[in-house]
């Protein structure tokens, strides 16, 4: 059996590395009686800055990928085309029985729509998650990719009733647990021998952490700037450190914004995944708009809160340590300072987010 995985964007590396990982431990297991699985990687090259693919590919020892599509940025029908048509190729001439995607990235979307018009089985890994906002342009790969795929990897119970409400046969459904939180089971080991603390002078759990990328959150100077109020009122009362996204860059350029930040936010380059979990753990707090962060928050029991209007991921809010604030940033504002107050929310981690996802997914697959 053939299975190539796609990677394209950030959120996708730590997802895949899980599953390599188990494919690699199955074939080592069981090839003697099974036939292996052969398992190839395509990257999309969606993100193709440095610090935002190569040093993913190294702390998460992930394998040089099979195939470089190299496609670049671009608007979101020029990516996912230049996908499409680059991908189809890989997929004529490699003929896998299976494309495996992860997530929600246009690369997610393109790479399944080319394997589905090819008559390729299409798994999906972190399935049915929704927020019902479709101005996202995750909302829309997701619900799309759904629609298509023939196995479905759910996280969480939200994802279930989803899929289900939205007339996916139950067959296809399969509640495995969470890829990503298998890679910070895996790799939270690694985070003792780091030096990013030191090299940033920050103290455990003494400092807030900061991620915004989000289209709705950063392309609006209005927004922007009332995001960067609350951030310079936060930075009065602890230290702040806030790796910036290239989208998010480039508009605190062009709206002027730099020269107005608190001296006390560190804003730095992106960061690596084994240099940023250790930032994540040791946090006193979070403010993010990042989906992944929300989850990864959730798992390590560190405080989040979510500057956005809508999660796909309401777990996070419903059992977890993550706070939904919207674009309320005066309640956020509030609900920040409390927390540095002490005033914590408590919360537990989510049913089957215990490290074994990848190995459930290879298990099912192999049928
Ligand atoms: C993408 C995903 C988003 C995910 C995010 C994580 C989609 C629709 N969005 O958003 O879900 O949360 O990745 O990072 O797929 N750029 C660089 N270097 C890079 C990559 C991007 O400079 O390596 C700049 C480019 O100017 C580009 C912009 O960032 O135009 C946005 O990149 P793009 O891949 O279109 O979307 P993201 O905002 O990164």
């Amino acid at each position: 059996m053939k299975i190539i995985s796609v990677v394209g964007a950030r959120p996708n590396f730590m997802k895949i590395a899980p599953i390599h990982r188990a494919i690699k431990k199955y074939n080592s297991r069981f090839s003697i009686v099974h036939s292996p699985l052969t398992h190839l990687i395509c990257h999309t090259g969606q993100h193709y800055d440095e610090k935002m693919s190569k040093v993913f590919f190294e702390d998460l020892e992930l394998p040089k990928p099979d195939f470089y599509l190299g496609v670049g940025s671009g608007s979101h029908a020029e990516q996912t085309a230049k996908v499409m048509i680059e991908f189809e190729k890989v997929l004529l001439q490699e003929k896998p029985d299976y494309v495996l995607v992860v997530g929600d990235v246009n690369s997610t979307i393109a790479c399944s729509l080319t394997a589905k018009k090819l008559h390729i089985k299409v798994i999906h890994v972190e399935a049915g998650l929704r927020s019902f906002d479709m101005d996202m342009p995750e909302e829309v790969n997701r619900v799309l990719t759904d629609r298509i795929s023939d196995l479905l990897f759910v996280t969480e119970q939200s994802g279930i009733d989803n899929l289900k409400h939205e007339g996916v046969d139950d067959d296809k459904i399969n509640f495995v647990g969470n890829v990503m939180i298998d890679s910070v089971k895996y790799y939270l080991p690694k985070t003792e021998s780091t030096k990013i603390l030191e090299e940033y002078k920050l103290e455990k759990k003494n400092y807030v952490l900061v991620t915004l990328h989000r289209p709705s959150n950063v392309d609006d100077e209005t927004q922007l700037k009332k995001l960067f109020k609350l951030l310079n009122r936060i930075a009065e009362e602890r230290k702040v450190i806030f790796p910036i996204h290239p989208r998010t860059r480039k508009n605190l350029e062009k709206f002027n914004l730099l020269g107005t930040i608190n001296s006390n936010i560190i804003l730095t380059e992106p960061i690596g995944y084994i240099d940023f979990l250790t930032l994540t753990k040791n946090a006193e707090l979070i403010l993010t708009d990042s989906g992944g962060i929300q989850e990864e928050s959730t798992y390590l029991g560190v405080q989040c809160i979510t500057l956005r209007t809508s999660t796909e991921r309401p777990v996070t809010v419903d059992v977890g340590t993550n706070q939904l604030l919207g674009n309320d940033l005066e309640l956020a504002e509030k609900t920040a300072l409390d927390v540095l107050d002490g005033k914590i929310k408590l919360g537990k981690i989510p049913e089957l987010w215990d490290g074994n996802a990848a190995a459930r997914i290879v298990k099912r697959i192999k049928g």
